[in-house]
């Protein structure tokens, strides 16, 4: 039986359609060729080897001297490591990673800039060009032959975007998922065989349709998203899989005129502390070895709908629908009917420690109640289905920091058992 794949997204299907059901894009269900046989190959003997005898793999690290960006990778690039970045165009990424190779021997492939271009950037950026080799050769043939064949060894290759090269043995135009697949096969060959760090830059859209380069991150070691708002100044960077560090460790910059540089106050995603509005709530949170303030905005308005709407950005989407009938249930909140939500993390950020709860909830009521939160307040805790807070993570940490910051008062499981207590604070105004 034929297979359809869609070349966008991956999806299979048994027959052919003129729309992808799962990504929407028209006329990319392709056939797939069905698996032939193949030709008589031999038994292969198992060799077998015992595993304490081998010598450990000599881990050398190559540090970028990014502090911040060192420390999400675990300490540096490892020789022979595929690491994917992405991000939304625009965000930082070809930045971030000139940035990091100042020490190293590195070649830059570019389907998105020119030379000059590339040249131009550097030289505003300070770098040092001395090791720095460049090539706007699109053919992952040619780069994986050149690179074998360049004479000396380089330290890092940069591709940048995966989307731009291609295979001349593949059908379909750049940037397609068989064509993502075949010429990422060959890049993380050719690292693992000349050890050399591969860096692949990966755009993804505003809505997280990351089809193509999500579909990658199986089969690279390390997977870096670069995130935060052109409009807003401040940038993270997090692992979601690294094969040779942490997964917890956040690198946060900010984008100036000279560049990426590294920020180490944690205050930093407040812009305007203390202006009071309804809706607006501020969480505090542990990443890592971080602890990190953010404001939660809320807007519940009246709905025209038969069915409300539901905007969320920067939380967990069902973990916001979990929590609204919460809300409703222990809060009694009525927000599932007659009210469209509204939620979105300042500056871009996507909040993923469930200790954002609380301060969800609060800031919802806020908005619903049209009063502002107290001033100089923090919310810190997690929601369970019953409406009881809990503890999170080191939540000790996160209130000592908050009171250096100036927090006065500190909603938490330490004062608060049930979400119900919240919604009496609001009634007596005696928050
Ligand atoms: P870029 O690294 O090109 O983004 P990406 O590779 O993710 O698409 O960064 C683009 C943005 O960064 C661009 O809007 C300009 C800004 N920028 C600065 O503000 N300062 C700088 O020194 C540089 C190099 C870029
Ligand atoms: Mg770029």
């Amino acid at each position: 039986m034929a297979l359809y794949i869609c070349s966008n997204c991956g999806y299979g299907s048994a027959s052919w359609m003129g729309r992808c059901p799962d990504c929407g894009q028209w006329n990319t269900l392709v056939a797939q060729a069905e698996g032939k046989k193949k030709k008589n190959e031999a038994v292969k003997k198992l060799e077998i080897t015992s595993l304490a005898k081998i010598n450990p793999l000599a881990k050398s690290r190559q540090p970028t001297g990014i502090y911040e960006f060192d420390r999400v990778l675990g300490g540096g690039f490892v020789a022979g490591e595929v690491v994917l970045l992405t991000g939304e165009p625009g965000v930082g990424k070809s930045t971030l990673v000139l940035q990091s190779l100042q020490k190293t021997k590195a070649l830059y492939i570019s389907g998105e800039e020119s030379a000059e271009q590339v040249k131009d950037r550097a030289q505003r950026l300070n770098i040092n060009l001395d090791n720095f080799y460049f090539s706007d050769n699109l053919q992952v043939e040619g780069i994986v032959e050149g690179v074998e064949n360049l004479g000396e060894k380089l330290d890092v290759l940069i591709i940048d975007s995966i989307q731009t090269v291609y295979s001349k043995d593949i059908d379909g135009t750049a940037g397609s998922i068989s064509q993502l697949k075949e010429t990422s096969a060959r890049l993380i060959s050719l690292a693992k065989k000349q050890k050399i760090t591969v860096v692949l830059i990966g755009h993804i859209t505003k809505e997280g349709e990351i089809a193509g380069p999500k579909t990658l991150e199986h089969f690279v070691d390390c997977v870096l998203n670069f995130e935060g708002e052109r409009l807003s100044n401040f940038r993270l960077l997090r692992a979601s899989k690294n094969r040779f560090g942490p997964t917890d460790e956040i690198g946060i910059f900010e984008m100036k005129g000279g560049g990426l540089v590294e920020i180490s106050n944690p205050l930093v995603f407040l812009e305007n502390n203390k202006e009071l509005a309804p809706g607006k709530a501020i969480i505090g949170i542990s990443e890592g070895k971080r602890v990190l303030f953010y404001e939660i905005q809320s807007l519940v308005a009246n709905t025209a709908m038969p069915v409300p709407r539901r905007v969320i950005k920067g939380l967990d989407y069902n973990k916001s629908l979990l929590l609204l009938a919460v809300i409703k249930k222990y809060a009694n909140i009525p927000l599932d009917k007659y009210y469209d939500v509204y939620v979105n993390v300042i500056g871009g950020f996507t909040v993923k420690s469930t200790g954002a709860d609380l301060g969800f909830i609060a800031s919802l009521m806020s908005s619903y109640k049209n009063a502002p939160l107290p001033p100089n307040s923090l919310y810190v805790g997690e929601v369970g289905l019953r409406g009881e807070v809990r503890s999170v993570r080191s939540e000790d940490k996160i209130i000592k920091e908050a009171g250096r910051l100036g927090f006065k008062k500190i909603f938490s499981s330490k004062n608060l058992k049930n979400i119900k207590d919240l919604t009496e604070s609001f009634y007596k105004k005696s928050f």
